[in-house]
């Protein structure tokens, strides 16, 4: 039992359901906090963005010390880091060229032309709704809207989903701190699987290749050294993970920031224009992701504070989007008329910035739209519960009448 008291302590219950009022304490206090754990926290708009924004690493072998460090010697003993191949973790030119090859399907053009088709997905979603009157909807409509979307692009062969969910549901723990070795093992676990799992799928799709995301990928590694075998796995996990455990959230988050401010909800009902403003604001109000970060190679200065070599640096999206110094001092309110809105750091910032932004704006605008719009009695109907994840954090269940 440690006798030191932590100033942010995210392990601490409680942290996971609100983590806001922390935040704000350390926006106020230590806005480049020096963490025991071995990580800097940043929380501020200005040095989040600066961080994000300059050109830091994203590679997780350059951590000096500290409980991150021995997280990932943990993770490595135990067998497999699916995602260190993937270009969340890569720098340049490894970044450069990864990215490249899967930034051609997400230009602002070709979603677009997604939108029938997300549009039909939602619409079946909401005639069983209408049918059940009663349901969860992470279950009946922020979960699987995602879900299928992502897979149809990439065009996954019919699979297990339900173990799918499960795996990705423990892999995603991977990008928090941890409080202990079983929930370690799990994730390494679950990881270890999940990529043998797309080494399957992979393998199907090379005898049943169409116009699809994999396809183009598995060409890409054909052609030798644009992509290897294990790149291959660490680019179809991340775009499959990160598909749909990130967008369950802007979907489930924003419906429970509508329903709990019911002159918000009028608002959007009575003026359908203000729907592009109102996605921004949901992203900003509670980040689907709360937390990326960074990796420094020479000492950086944030906030006036000199961050050594080696340090892992949390840039707390989360936090940023509720600063008062950007978004006035009801930024803990939700306006989704709000002008700053877009100003929200919820997808990233420089060379790693979302490349599904464009992608989950859609899929939360057409979704939340669509719902708000066909059901007029729309109201919670019971009490949210949250996922209990620090970063990936959204409802677990959200119980809603029709
Ligand atoms: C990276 C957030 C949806 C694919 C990221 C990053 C964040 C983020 C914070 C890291 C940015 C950084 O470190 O600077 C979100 C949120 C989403 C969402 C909040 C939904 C609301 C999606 C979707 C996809 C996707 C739907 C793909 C289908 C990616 C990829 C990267 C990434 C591939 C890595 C980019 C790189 O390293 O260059 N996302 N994301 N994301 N996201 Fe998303």
């Amino acid at each position: 039992m440690s006798v030191v008291e932590l100033l942010f302590n995210p392990l601490e219950p409680g942290f996971a359901d609100d983590p806001y009022p922390a935040y704000a304490r350390m926006r106020e206090l230590d806005p480049v906090h020096e963490h025991p754990f071995g990580f800097w926290l940043l929380t501020r708009h200005g040095d989040v963005s600066d961080i994000l924004r300059a050109s830091l690493s994203v590679d997780d072998s350059l951590v000096a010390g500290g409980l991150v460090r021995d997280q990932q010697e943990q993770m490595d003993q135990l067998g497999s880091r699916v995602l260190r191949l993937s270009m969340l973790d890569r720098d340049p030119p490894d970044h450069t060229r990864l990215r490249s090859l899967v930034a051609k399907v997400f230009t602002p053009r070709k979603v677009a032309a997604l939108e029938p088709e997300v549009t039909a997905l939602v619409d079946a979603a909401l005639d069983e709704i209408a049918e059940s009157k009663r349901v969860d909807l992470v279950e009946t409509l922020a979960f699987p809207l995602p879900f299928a979307v992502i897979s149809q692009m990439l065009g996954m062969p019919p699979t297990d989903h339900a173990r799918i969910r499960e795996l990705s549901g423990l892999l995603v723990r991977s990008l928090e701190i941890v409080a202990d070795d079983e929930t370690l093992a799990a994730i390494a676990k679950a990881g270890a699987e999940l990529a043998a799992l797309t080494r399957e799928l992979i393998a199907w799709k090379r005898d049943h290749p169409a116009d699809d995301l994999l396809t183009a990928l598995i060409s890409a590694e054909n052609d030798g050294d644009r992509l290897t075998d294990e790149e291959l796995v660490a680019q179809v996990v991340l775009l499959y993970v990160a598909g749909h455990e990130t967008t369950v959230n802007l979907i489930g988050n924003g419906v429970v920031a509508l329903l709990r401010n019911p002159d918000q909800l009028a608002l959007l009902r009575s003026d359908p224009s203000v729907a592009g403003n109102a996605i921004e604001e949901f992203l900003r109000y509670d980040s689907p992701v709360q937390q990326t970060r960074r990796i420094t190679r020479e000492p950086y200065t944030a906030g006036g504070r000199e961050i050594p070599v080696g340090a892992f640096v949390i840039a707390a999206l989360a936090s940023a989007n509720r600063d008062e110094r950007v978004f006035g001092p009801d930024a803990d309110r939700l306006r989704i008329d709000r002008p700053e809105a877009r100003s929200q750091l919820s997808f990233g910032a420089g060379p790693h910035h979302c490349l599904g932004a464009a992608l989950a704006r859609l899929e939360g605008r057409v979704a939340i739209g669509r719902l708000v719009e066909r059901f007029p009695a729309l109201a919670l109907d019971g009490e949210v519960t949250w996922n209990g994840r620090i970063n990936l954090r959204g409802p677990g269940l959200l119980p809603v009448a029709v």
